[in-house]
């Protein structure tokens, strides 16, 4: 339709993207296969019909089962080229993802086999698609402080590779507050700080992750809605928010999409911007959240319009490459 092919078209940045969120069942068989791994499912049918969450932990819990297959360098330049490919056609034209290496070296993969598969990948997607890309390493709040900064210094060869530190995994009885220190020296070592908050936690949650850990963007912020007096300091200082439409339906922070805040949130002033957070799991890319949301709440073309653009004003870019895509 006019309307499908006006968001795809509508240049856009994606700031909400696990990267281990985009291996697609298809994939995972394939990578299962290469690496003689057995994987608790028969079929990609059987794989998808598993995929049927009622809250966050739910997702996570096959989540992390999933990123099991991924083994090698070579599956995590799979993994990222299939993903770019994918944003491609959505008309991304730069990412900002994120990779959860804790997930991995806890299994007792090295630190570098991750980043320097995924590197590789972002590598390969600007050859051949032209797409600019960041990365965020993020740490798994379920774990401990002492965990997030093994993990911190397991990535210093690489801090020229990585733009920014994020904060994901299991939100409720796990604070901000509980970053603080590791999140400070990130801060210290020039790096843009990013946290999930606000999606099953409490607005509170949000005001921490601002007042203690300085976050430079906030990933869903759906809680913050609740206090008045936040929504006023996020719009004030234009915070922006990565919001993920299709996600919070699957994990049921939202009832449907038709209750979806997207627009509320354009309407008290907030930098809102539309993400895909774990297209495999969740039912699409990031055209496919723009396409629902544009639908569910029926948005004008200039709030799309908006939207995008947001996308690019939230981004990691300096002033001369922001100009160039707004
Ligand atoms: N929330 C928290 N942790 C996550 C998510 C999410 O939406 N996706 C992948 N890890
Ligand atoms: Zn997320």
């Amino acid at each position: 339709t006019d309307l499908d092919h006006f968001i795809t078209h509508l240049p856009k940045a994606e700031l909400h993207l696990h990267i281990e969120g985009s291996l697609e069942p298809e994939l995972m068989f394939s990578l299962a296969k290469r690496n003689r791994l057995d994987l608790p499912f028969k079929s990609v049918e059987e794989i998808r019909a598993a995929y049927n969450f009622s809250n966050l932990q739910d997702f996570l819990d096959i989540y992390y089962a999933g990123a099991q297959a991924l083994r090698t360098e070579e599956d995590f330049r799979d993994l990222t080229t299939a993903y770019f490919d994918r944003a491609a056609a959505d008309g991304v034209l730069h990412a900002e993802i994120f990779f959860d290496p804790q997930t991995h070296t806890d299994r007792g993969l090295p630190f570098s086999v991750a980043i320097e598969g995924i590197l590789a990948g972002l590598a390969e997607a600007k050859a051949k698609h032209g797409i600019t890309s960041e990365l965020i390493l993020c740490f798994l709040r379920h774990l401990d402080e002492e965990a997030a900064f093994a993990t911190f210094r397991a990535a210093e060869p690489w801090l020229n590779h990585i733009k920014g530190v994020g904060l994901d995994s299991s939100e409720l009885g796990h604070p901000p507050h509980k970053f603080a220190r590791v999140f400070a020296a990130a801060g210290a070592a020039g790096l843009k700080r990013v946290a999930h908050a606000g999606e099953e936690g409490p607005a509170a949650y949000v005001r921490e992750a601002l007042d203690v850990l300085h976050i430079d963007r906030l990933d869903h912020g759906n809680h913050a809605l609740d206090d008045d007096a936040l929504v006023r300091e996020l719009a004030e200082r234009q915070i922006t928010l990565t919001v993920c439409p299709l996600s919070n339906v699957r994990l049921c922070v939202v009832p449907d999409i038709s209750a979806h805040p997207i627009d509320t949130m354009l309407a008290k002033g907030l930098r809102a911007t539309v993400n895909s957070d774990d297209p495999a799991y969740f039912g699409g890319y990031v055209g496919e959240n723009f396409k629902a949301v544009a639908r569910g709440r029926k948005l004008s073309r200039e709030q799309l319009v908006t939207l995008a653009r947001n996308s690019f004003l939230g981004a990691f870019l300096d002033d001369a490459t922001r100009q160039d895509y707004l």
